[in-house]
């Protein structure tokens, strides 16, 4: 029987648990058996308790949970060779050849890198005597699979990563909750929103509770956006607005790549208009709670893509990540993901906007 390892990676998001319940459901339905890898990398590197066979009920509840119920973990030691020597070692030991990753950009290049020095992995391993050479023989080639798990809907490719659109819907919760005091005190509030180096969640966001002004990293505002700012604020106020909602992404930056942040904000429209104004940072409720119904419906249909992909994988096919395209759930080439969501940052470095925002696939207009 086919051993299959599912692990969730980086940093949590919504719907992570829906695709541990999905490949593990799908992984048995097909035969096979399924194992979770607790702890992300490490549960690879460390092993032991960290990686346990999962039978059709321990994924029982899964779908409508936060977080991830398997754990995760920035392991460093697996961005090492020695660790991923480690790790390959121990699926071989339990009879693994297959794994299913859900995380981020930087977790499943991890993955894919782990799979090219297979089988090299094991033959260090029976050069130090650590395996025997009939061990290796039924195990020379890794499959992998990538799911994308962020909130921050980062990674090109896909239309929707698994967690955006739960985070998107908690977002517009915090920020109608704070539109509500805003208007009764005719006050200005200034919402930083998670994202990283990616504008998504405050754009999407700012257009969902039709904010005043939104900043995010892909398209600075130009130089003397604090007036272009007090203008809008001032004429919204003048239509008879009672508050101002600012939306601004952790990432966002001006043209020279320099970091404007929440309370700078707070201070352009307290001086300049002398509005009361104040700031909320939303943080890890953003990422926490109840996936949507996006999510576990997502989840559950990428996680049962993953484990086909596994299944039809040649060792000439090369890594897949599974993605959504136009409603369409997908297999698409990891590296040309990685490599696309690459170029975005680096137009972004070159100061090339309008090169990324187009590589996001938005329209751009100065
Ligand atoms: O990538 C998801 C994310 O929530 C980002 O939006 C944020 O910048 C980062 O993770 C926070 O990471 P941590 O939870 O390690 O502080």
């Amino acid at each position: 029987k086919k051993r299959i390892g599912v692990m969730t990676s980086g940093g949590d998001s919504q719907g992570m648990n829906g695709v541990v319940r999905s490949v593990v459901r799908m992984a048995i339905h097909m035969g096979c058996e399924a194992y979770a890898v607790y702890e992300g990398y490490d549960g690879l590197v460390q092993g032991g308790d960290l990686i346990k066979q999962m039978h059709w009920d321990d994924v029982r509840g899964f779908l409508s949970r936060g977080g991830t119920l398997i754990g995760t973990k920035r392991c460093m030691e697996f961005y090492e060779r020695p660790g991923r020597v480690k790790a390959a070692k121990n699926m071989i030991e339990r009879g693994m050849d297959a794994l299913i990753i859900c995380g981020g950009d930087g977790s499943l290049t991890g993955a894919d890198k782990f799979r090219s020095e297979w089988p090299g992995l094991l033959e260090e391993l029976v050069k130090t005597g650590e395996l025997k050479q009939e061990q290796i023989e039924p195990y020379q080639h890794l499959n992998i699979c990538g799911l994308v798990g962020s909130i921050d809907n980062d990674m090109s490719g896909t239309d929707a990563t698994i967690g955006c659109y739960s985070s998107l819907e908690r977002i517009c919760e915090m920020v109608d909750a704070v539109f509500d005091t805003a208007a009764s005190h005719k006050r200005g509030f200034v919402i930083e929103v998670m994202g990283r180096h990616c504008g998504w969640l405050a754009l999407m966001a700012s257009i969902a509770t039709g904010a005043d002004y939104v900043f995010i990293p892909e398209k600075p505002p130009g130089v003397g956006w604090e007036e272009e700012m007090c203008d809008i604020v001032t004429s919204h106020r003048s239509w008879g607005k009672r508050r101002t909602i600012i939306i601004i992404s952790e990432g966002a930056q001006d043209t020279e790549l320099k970091k404007i942040t929440a309370d700078q904000v707070v201070n352009v429209l307290t001086e300049k208009l002398n509005l009361d104004t104040r700031k909320t940072v939303l943080g890890h409720i953003q990422r926490g709670g109840l996936p949507s119904y996006f999510d576990r419906w997502l989840s559950t249909l990428q996680g049962v893509e993953a484990v086909n992909a596994i299944l039809d994988a040649t060792p000439e096919t090369k890594t897949p990540v599974i993605t959504i395209r136009e409603n369409k759930i997908e297999r698409s080439d990891l590296q040309e993901c990685v490599a696309l969501t690459k170029s975005v940052a680096e137009a972004i470095k070159q100061k090339d906007f309008a090169k990324a925002m187009k590589l996001r696939d938005v329209e751009f207009k100065e």
